[in-house]
């Protein structure tokens, strides 16, 4: 419960960059930002290609989400298969990337299916691939420009067609010109870049990416936690987030085991955040959970108990335009929605109807 005197905001619904389109993994990208409804918008566009992409950015700022949205984007009916290239030698990498005959080296008990394989019809994800040997460079070349690769011990071709997306933290052209990566086979896993902003940079998704690990982890560990104080959502905005999005989700699960109240207040966060000099340049009216003015009054009610999920003016993004309503029977909600749907169209019932679907006059029978 928020203390008395002090704010307490209501989860906002996370935007979701694919719910227009329902393509599933799409829809886990939770955006609220432009850079990231963009990013969904590229992967949306992109997916049925085959075009290899680099997906690049700062460490947990959801590459492998990105990837894994290419993949079940695509269309493509086989494995998405992926591998973290740091984490082999460069010998266990090839065999991992080609696999072996029985036989091939002296502890080679049993044939053994190599990745390229295994993601034929698919797609191949290369995790971490700046860290990749300069050995095992030049033969994953071959293979991209050849379609085919030969396992370990075989004297048989393989033929493999996978789509191939990999990521990387390093900046790989700096690799290049250094020498460290090879230039050839950055322009072919490269045939388009996802840069993917640090969450520092695209403020607007924290509020929304927190509510929607709160409401996680708030069923997950059977609470009923309604949303943040303003004093935590200030702090949430002010701090830089090196680890991104994990390092958020992370503190949203240990903050929803800690909060005993309704509201997730400064005192349930890890000390360095509570120990955080927020920002007085964060003002409330900055709080992107907040949309519009009615919203915002209904929302400052201190010691709030009651869920208040309220019908707002609706508001706009990148990606789409949006209403919340309060959850009720079917005919409650539709009577809402009408309502919220002639509120965001500023009362213009032409408007709302193209919205909804329907004709001005089943509008105007139903509102
Ligand atoms: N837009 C998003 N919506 C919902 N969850 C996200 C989003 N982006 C990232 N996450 C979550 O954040 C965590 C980190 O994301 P992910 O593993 O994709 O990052 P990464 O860039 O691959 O990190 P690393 O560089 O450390 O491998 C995951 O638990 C993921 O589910
Ligand atoms: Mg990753």
């Amino acid at each position: 419960m928020a203390k008395s005197g002090e704010k307490a905001l209501v989860v906002m619904p996370p935007t979701t960059g694919g719910v227009q389109d329902g393509r599933k993994g799409i829809d886990e990208i939770i955006t609220n930002s432009s850079p990231m409804a963009h990013i969904v918008e590229m992967v949306l566009r992109i997916a049925p290609s085959n075009l290899s992409i680099l997906i690049t950015g700062e460490s947990g700022v959801g590459k492998q989400v990105v990837a894994e949205a290419i993949h079940t984007s695509s269309g493509r009916k086989g494995a998405f298969v992926d591998t973290h290239c740091a984490a082999f030698s460069p010998t266990l990498l090839e065999d991992e990337l080609f696999g072996h005959e029985k036989g091939a080296f002296t502890g080679a008990i049993t044939s053994k299916k190599g990745i390229f394989e295994k993601a034929n019809g698919g797609t191949l994800f290369l995790d971490e691939i700046g860290e990749i040997d300069p050995t095992v460079q030049v033969k994953l070349l071959k293979v991209l420009e050849e379609k085919k690769f030969t396992p370990l011990g075989s004297d048989k071709e393989i033929k493999s067609d996978f789509r191939l997306v990999s990521a990387t933290n390093r900046d790989l052209k700096k690799e290049v010109e250094e020498g460290r990566f090879r230039e050839d086979l950055y322009y072919r896993i490269n045939k388009m870049n996802l840069d993917i902003p640090p969450l520092r940079e695209r403020k607007s998704d924290i509020v929304a990416l927190a509510s929607s690990f709160l409401e996680r982890y708030s069923r997950e560990n059977k609470k009923n936690i309604q949303g943040f104080t303003e004093e935590t959502a200030k702090i949430l905005l002010t701090y830089k987030w090196p680890g991104n999005i994990r390092e958020l989700q992370n503190v949203i699960e240990a903050s929803t085991v800690l909060a005993d109240g309704s509201f997730i207040t400064k005192d349930d966060l890890p000390m360095y955040l509570q120990h955080l000099d927020v920002s007085d340049n964060i003002k409330t009216e900055d709080i992107p959970i907040i949309h519009s003015d009615e919203r915002r009054e209904t929302i400052r009610k201190e010691d709030q108990d009651e869920p208040t999920t309220i019908i707002n003016k609706g508001y706009e993004t990148q990606s789409g335009r949006y209403v919340s309503i309060k959850l009720g029977t079917l005919k409650e909600m539709e009577r809402d929605l009408i309502k919220a749907t002639l509120d965001f169209y500023g009362g213009n019932k032409t408007q709302a109807a193209i919205a909804l679907g329907v004709n001005r006059k089943t509008l105007a029978n139903n509102s």
